[in-house]
């Protein structure tokens, strides 16, 4: 009988993106995918470790994988494995404060995955950690995957015209506060035969949009692995444009010092991108950015995104934003604000700081208090959801472009070019457009995180 396995995703797409290659190669070996923990003979929780309280959800959830595992033990075998960056940032702490769990694998094992569990399966082996972090790594290719695995139930099922594609991995900005390029190792490109492969068997078996990911994007081809060309991010995008029948093409993470014309210019050019930037500025104070180590100042940020705002002027600018990082003031965080305020964002995610294994601000004496910070989290929040529902009451009556991602009988749902949440009903008389296509919204209804209106 087929073996069962659940695969519990916490963090970024990227992690979304390694449990979808988890499960293809599981199914290669004869896996089949639940949505039920309570129906798996493998569960895997592929874990993040960006923010403190990321971390404690992985712990609270193993934690209660014990008492599954415990209470099937005399019926059949779970076994646990724990993967991604808590997996590698933690190693064999894990097993010692979790015995239950069976495997520990680091981020750049996760292709080792079937045969590690064979030695597992074979009895050779009681517990596995395996975490090498290798500069030198190269990304093996796996666009194959998707030729010969059925579709896996996943995260994609909610989005089944979007998919994510891997461009790179790793990071080598060493932000002071960040936990990433330990946890992920160093920037390594995937090369450019491999993605565009991956793109164009995707847009074959229906995908519409392709998110292409990275820690450090501007950053592809210029470090290790693409060997064979000198190719750039610009050109990467143009490449990935000229796949006949994807419809829109968005990319994630970019770092603000790296953004230079090139970039900027594909804006402009390629029609497929979408004008939706998720550009991280993280604070509005340049000594606090100073501090964090990002490598650029505010007007520097400021100059960017008008350029920006010069070459496609519909471009809606989406942000990350740190409150109370050690030091940071009335003063600084006044600055953040009136940075918000500036740029007039269309969404943003704001985290309150926390102190991460390794990273260099952990050190860092001058750290505040958890009520300042929540306030000032509070406040930015409210700034910003009147901000983004300005943009979206800009909106009303206006006929939206939307690329159809879930319909049910009356009613359906789509994203903007944007990257805002369109929900429509249909007019009398028209006929439901299909998942994958590109229809109008007339919008009737405008809140700050999602438009409603009806589809034309
Ligand atoms: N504390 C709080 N937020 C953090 N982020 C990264 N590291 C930390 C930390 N130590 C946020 C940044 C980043 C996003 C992915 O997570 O805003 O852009
Ligand atoms: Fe979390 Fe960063 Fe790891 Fe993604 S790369 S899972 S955001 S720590």
């Amino acid at each position: 009988m087929a073996k069962v396995v659940h695969i519990k995703t916490f963090g970024c797409q990227m992690n979304e993106r390694d449990s979808e290659i988890m499960g293809q190669l599981l199914s290669q070996n004869g896996y089949v995918y639940s949505d039920m923990p309570e129906a798996a003979d493998l569960i895997l929780v592929n874990t993040c470790s960006i923010r403190d309280k990321a971390e404690q959800k992985v712990y609270s959830l193993l934690g209660q994988l014990r008492e599954l595992k415990e209470k099937n033990r005399h019926f059949r075998q779970i076994r646990i494995g724990v993967c991604g960056c808590v997996a590698q940032q933690e190693g064999r702490k894990i097993i010692e404060r979790m015995p239950h769990v069976d495997l520990v694998l680091g981020t750049q094992q996760l292709y080792q995955l079937p045969a590690l569990l064979d030695q597992l399966e074979k009895g050779e082996l009681h517990h596995k950690v395996a975490l090498d972090l290798d500069a030198n790594f190269a990304i093996p290719p796996f666009q194959q995957l998707l030729r010969e695995t059925p579709t896996q139930k996943s995260s994609a099922v909610a989005r089944p015209v979007q998919r994510y594609v891997n461009i790179m991995q790793g990071c080598n900005n060493f932000c002071s506060y960040c936990v990433v390029p330990y946890t992920r190792g160093r920037e390594i490109s995937r090369p450019l035969a491999d993605i565009l492969e991956e793109v164009e068997l995707l847009v074959a078996q229906g995908v519409r949009e392709i998110t292409l990911l990275g820690q450090n994007v501007n950053s592809y081809g210029k470090t290790n692995r693409v060997a064979d060309q000198a190719i750039t991010f610009p050109d990467l995008l143009r490449a990935v444009a000229l796949v006949q029948g994807l419809k829109r093409l968005r990319f994630t993470t970019s770092h603000p010092k790296d953004l230079d014309r090139g970039l900027i210019r594909c804006f402009a050019e390629l029609e497929v991108l979408c004008p939706h930037f998720h550009l991280p500025v993280q604070s509005g104070s340049n000594q606090v950015l100073a501090r964090m180590n990002r490598g650029y100042s505010a007007e520097e940020y400021l100059a960017k995104v008008e350029e920006l705002r010069r070459m496609r002027p519909d471009i809606a600018l989406a942000t990350d934003f740190i409150v109370g990082f050690p030091g940071e003031s009335e003063q600084d965080f006044v600055a953040t604000i009136q940075l918000l305020q500036d740029v007039r964002f269309h969404s943003s995610f704001s985290f309150k700081y926390s102190d991460r294994p390794q990273a260099r601000s952990t050190g860092f004496a001058d750290k505040i208090a958890e009520d300042i910070k929540s306030e000032r989290l509070a406040r930015l929040q409210q700034k910003q959801t009147e901000i983004s529902l300005a943009w979206n009451i800009m909106l009303m009556h206006k006929k939206v472009e939307i690329l159809v991602e879930h319909i049910s009988a009356q009613t359906g749902r789509g994203r903007s070019a944007a990257n805002q949440v369109v929900h429509f009903q249909l007019q009398p008389g028209r006929s439901m457009p299909a998942v994958g296509d590109i229809t109008h919204v007339l919008i009737e209804h405008a809140g700050p995180h999602s438009l409603r209106g009806i589809a034309q």
